[in-house]
Formats: structure tokens, C-alpha cells, sequence
């Protein structure tokens, strides 16, 4: 009886997370930020081995610092595709707002360096494949328990754009490769979205589809 209580209650978790992009100016205590990175690291990920790192900031500065460059990279980019000055204005002060008007700035980073190695980069890619894989399973498990906490957050692609910037700002191993940049803090807004309907979206290897499968494949 609990059990599907408890169960009800983590799937209605996970609808009602949102990403949320504008927060409320309160601190974020470092104890909840604990918990909220001890979900992540609960995480399934391949062969154990965890390759996920993340680095946290609330300091003003460091996050004012960070936006800048990636700021500056956002810029390069868009200049390159031949935005008119005004867009890029407009897309880079939205960056530059979105970091460091976040109460906490989580880097979700990852690292191959404990991860099996081959000679052949077919493997080597698929093994890079299941350290991203296994960091992105850990940012979902931060992202729901950051809202179920009663927090907001956000997971941005951002670094994906410039991940030498994002280590050289702040310092980072060079082995860590950043996968994205959550935002966190208490919410400032209300979101609601929709999903696809699940039948659109998944299929059953029923009787039906095996006889067609078997038909075609004799
Ligand atoms: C890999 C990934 C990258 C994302 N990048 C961004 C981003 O750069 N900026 C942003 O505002 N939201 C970003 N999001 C959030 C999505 O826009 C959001 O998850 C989606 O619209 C569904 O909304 P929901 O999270 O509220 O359910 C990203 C989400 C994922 C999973």
C-alpha cells in the first residue's frame, strides 16, 4: 500500500518538474545543494565508474566571469551564421542574464579518464557515448530532486558550444568536458507543459508486429 503511494507520488515528481529560468534572489543553503548532488551521483552509469564532476557556483563574480566569455563565444558564433548585431545583442544579454541572475550555477561536466579504452574508435566513441549517457542520467536525477526539494532549475546546453572557454574560466581539470550548465534556485515563475501523447512515442513488439516480422523476414 505505501509502496504505490510512494510510487504515485515519484511519478507525479517527475510531471511536475519544469525548467525554470527565472528565480527568486534567496540563497540557496549548501546543504540543500548536498542533497540535491547526492541524487545525482545515485545515478545509474556505466561500469560503475561515475564519470560524472560537477562544479558549483554562487559566488557573484565567478559566475559574472563565466558569463562574459561564454557571452563572448555566443557572440563569435552568431556573428559567424550573420545575425544582425541587434539579435546578438539581445541573445547574448539573455545569456548573460540567465547565469548570473541563477542563484547557483551547477557545471555538469564529465570524464573519460576512467572509463575503458580501445584501439578502435568505433568502441572508443561508443564508450564516450556511455559517459555522457550516464552524466546526463545523473542531471535528470538532479533536476528532480532539486524540484522536489522545492527548487527550480534549468538545463542548458550552452557549454556545449564552448567547452574550452567553461574549463579555462573557472579553472577546471582539463580532463573535465563540460555537457551543460543548470541553473538553480527557488522559482520566480510557473510553467506548464505539455507532452506528446505516449502512443506516439513508443511501440509493442506484440503478436501483430512479430507475425509481420517473421513474414518478412522468412
Ligand atoms: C539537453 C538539453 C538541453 C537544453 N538546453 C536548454 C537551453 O540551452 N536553454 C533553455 O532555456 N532550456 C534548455 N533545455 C530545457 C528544455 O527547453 C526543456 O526541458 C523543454 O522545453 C521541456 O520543458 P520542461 O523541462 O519544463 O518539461 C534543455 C534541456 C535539455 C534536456
Amino acid at each position: 500500500m505505501k509502496m504505490s503511494r510512494d510510487a504515485d507520488e515519484l511519478l507525479e515528481t517527475i510531471r511536475g518538474r519544469r525548467s525554470i529560468r527565472r528565480y527568486r534572489t534567496e540563497d540557496v543553503p549548501n546543504s540543500v545543494i548536498e542533497s540535491v548532488l547526492e541524487a545525482a551521483v545515485w545515478a545509474p552509469s556505466a561500469h560503475n565508474r561515475q564519470p560524472w564532476r560537477f562544479a558549483v557556483i554562487k559566488r557573484a563574480e565567478i559566475k559574472r566571469a563565466l558569463a562574459v566569455e561564454m557571452g563572448q563565444s555566443l557572440r563569435k558564433d552568431l556573428e559567424k551564421d550573420g545575425l544582425s548585431s541587434d539579435l546578438i545583442q539581445r541573445d547574448t544579454d539573455r545569456s548573460y542574464r540567465r547565469i548570473t541572475r541563477a542563484p547557483v550555477v551547477i557545471i555538469a561536466c564529465m570524464t573519460i579518464v576512467e572509463m575503458d579504452r580501445y584501439p578502435d574508435a568505433r568502441r572508443s566513441d561508443s564508450e564516450m557515448t556511455m559517459a555522457i549517457q550516464s552524466t546526463a542520467m545523473a542531471g535528470q536525477n538532479l533536476l528532480i530532486r532539486a524540484h522536489s526539494l522545492g527548487l527550480g532549475s534549468c538545463w542548458m546546453c550552452a557549454p556545449l558550444f564552448c567547452p574550452e572557454v567553461v574549463v579555462k574560466t573557472l579553472n577546471l581539470s582539463s580532463d573535465w568536458i563540460p555537457q551543460g550548465l543548470i541553473t538553480l534556485g527557488y522559482p520566480a515563475e510557473e510553467k506548464y507543459k505539455e507532452r506528446a501523447d505516449l502512443s506516439s512515442r513508443i511501440i509493442y513488439l506484440d503478436d501483430k508486429r512479430l507475425e509481420i516480422y517473421t513474414r518478412s523476414n522468412l
